[in-house]
């Protein structure tokens, strides 16, 4: 088995100096705002892995539909040689483009959660020996150098990740995608789908709170990191649809007045009852706003496949 290459581009204490902007600046403006990367350290990548199995959260099993359903004219169409997924996690769905992608030379899963990318390195080079595997924990919103491999080049960004991004973010983000393709390279990606608000309430909000203990998490980060004394149980989750929007917005809300020190900003945040952290947003899409975002960044929406139910779609787009 040849090992895998793990490198990384976010500075050691990337979680320090941008962890700390982040916080200050998301609790002292109006409405309070906490970017989600801070989600996903090792305890988040798991919590993550355990929503995905939630009978609830659809998207991760309608996705593996497609990807199954998929897979060989993904493959027939991209010809791929390298295979770049950012926001990889577990790598779990993408073992079906692995084994699919005949010609693969080279695998690149990109994220910043550096216990997700190890074990997913590990289980995928058990199954895949002669792959060439290069990790890289880094942050796919700022600027991604990619090692030399050769091409066709497939970009794959699943799980809806691309929803988590605010609409100019994802107009910078695909740019910045385009800019990494030549022509004959494509991208893969997943987007779930405008639905009942109350199915999608349900698959942020699910019975046994995990998704609740997820949200959560960023406050443990900020304690452990900053040295802050968030306590867990002063504030309830919340997962509203905006149907203007068209996304699910995750919040956290104080149950009652209280005060939290960070001790490493020296800041002192007062809290109303009720008054609530913007965490995350997940937008859903529609087949022409998807066309239209990817055309706006310069690419070409060839293919657009969706579960049997109509949930959730995976596009295939290519360069010109
Ligand atoms: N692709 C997997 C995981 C989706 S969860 C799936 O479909 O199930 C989102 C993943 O993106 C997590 O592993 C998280 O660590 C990663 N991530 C979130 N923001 C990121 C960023 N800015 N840069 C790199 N990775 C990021
Ligand atoms: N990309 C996932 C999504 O938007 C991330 C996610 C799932 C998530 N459940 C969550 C993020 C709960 C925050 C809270 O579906």
């Amino acid at each position: 088995m040849s090992p895998y290459l793990l490198t990384r581009t976010l500075p050691e204490n990337a979680t320090g100096a941008a962890l700390r902007a982040d916080v200050l600046q998301g609790l002292t403006r109006t409405p309070r705002m906490l970017p989600p990367k801070w989600f996903y350290d090792a305890r988040g990548s798991e919590l993550f892995e355990e929503i995905t199995r939630l009978p609830e959260y659809y998207p991760t099993r309608a996705e593996r539909e497609i990807l199954i359903a998929r897979a060989s004219e993904i493959a027939a169409s991209t010809g791929a040689r390298t295979l770049i997924e950012l926001g990889s996690g577990s790598s779990e769905k993408t073992r079906h483009l692995l084994d699919a992608l005949t010609g693969l030379h080279s695998y690149v899963p990109v994220d910043v959660s550096e216990s997700a990318l190890a074990g997913a390195a590990e289980g995928l080079l058990a199954e895949h020996p002669a792959l060439q595997v290069h990790a890289l924990i880094a942050d796919f919103t700022a600027g991604l150098e990619l090692p030399d491999t050769p091409g066709p080049r497939l970009v794959a960004f699943l799980g809806g990740t691309v929803g988590n991004l605010l609409p100019a973010e994802r107009a910078a983000f695909l740019s910045s995608v385009r800019a990494l393709l030549a022509p004959g390279d494509a991208l893969l990606l997943g987007t779930d789908l405008v639905k009942d608000g109350s199915v999608l309430v349900k698959a942020y909000d699910d019975a046994a709170g995990v998704t609740a203990a997820f949200n959560k998490n960023v406050l443990t980060v900020i304690n452990r990191e900053l040295g802050a004394d968030f306590e867990l149980d002063d504030f309830d989750h919340v997962a509203r649809w905006d149907p203007e929007r068209e996304w699910i917005e995750m919040r956290l809300r104080a149950r009652r007045a209280l005060t939290v020190k960070v001790r490493e900003l020296d800041l002192v945040a007062h809290f109303e009852a009720g008054e609530e952290v913007r965490t995350e947003v997940s937008a859903k899409f529609r087949q022409e706003g998807v066309r239209a975002e990817l055309a706006s960044a310069g690419m070409t929406l060839t293919h657009w496949w969706t579960d049997e139910a109509g949930r959730f779609a995976l596009s295939l787009a290519t360069v010109v």
